[in-house]
């Protein structure tokens, strides 16, 4: 298992907005310019209107680097695939609350996989829908746009949501890590963190960046 980072900002560009044609050596681009982690975001045509990759594209980059693989499973049925993102090198694994599976289970397995186990919402599930997991996660995810698609825009109507997780999580006294995905650039990244977030998924904003080193950096200091 890589290092599990629990302090400062930590920037995940995703795989999505990257060139597919040549995806270990942008991924090597990536760290170059300073990626904390990779986000990667599979879509199965059924959870989301889009259909991205599978298991053999995470296996795929965890054998090219190092870099610690946050798998963001957009898909209908995230119980029946885990064991292969497991076997594929995933460190985390996101699955959505609103998926049809026994949420409680599932993130059982993940962590008992020796995984990160991170649960997603998407932006019109309350966060009351997440309080009987929270002491079982390592990571709360956010959505910050309706799931399927790259380059669309920050919803800030969601930093209500981020700031309630913020204060459950001190109230209750659990440590996991508050993740935004979806519109992440420089100023929304200030808006994110600024509610509490300190994992900024971004994709078009990073890897489509004409000095992605300088995105990177511009994103973790906003
Ligand atoms: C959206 C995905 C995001 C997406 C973010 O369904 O979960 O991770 O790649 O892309 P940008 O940063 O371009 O909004
Ligand atoms: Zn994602």
């Amino acid at each position: 298992m890589k290092k599990w980072q629990s302090t400062d900002k930590i920037i995940a560009p995703s795989l999505l907005a990257a060139d597919w044609g040549m995806v270990t050596s942008e991924v090597s681009r990536a760290i170059q310019a300073g990626a904390d982690w990779m986000h990667l975001d599979v879509m199965d045509g059924n959870f989301v209107d889009n259909i991205s990759f599978g298991p053999d594209m995470v296996n795929a980059v965890s054998e090219s680097n190092d870099i610690f693989l946050d798998v963001h499973l957009m898909i209908a049925k995230p119980d029946h695939f885990l064991g292969r993102f497991v076997e594929a090198g995933a460190d985390l694994i996101t699955v959505h609350i609103e998926a049809e599976h026994d949420v409680a289970n599932t993130l059982k397995r993940i962590s008992q996989a020796g995984c990160k186990a991170g649960l997603a919402l998407n932006p019109a599930t309350p966060v009351e829908d997440v309080m009987p997991y929270l002491d079982q996660i390592d990571l709360l995810l956010c959505m910050t746009v309706v799931p399927g698609f790259g380059g669309q825009s920050f919803m800030e109507e969601v930093m209500p949501k981020v700031e309630q997780a913020a204060s459950l999580r001190d109230l209750r006294g659990l440590d996991y890590h508050i993740q935004v995905d979806g519109g992440i650039g420089v100023e929304t990244a200030a808006i994110a963190s600024k509610a509490g977030a300190n994992v900024l998924v971004a994709g078009s904003s990073t890897f489509k960046a004409d000095d992605m080193k300088k995105a990177v950096r511009d994103i973790r200091n906003a």
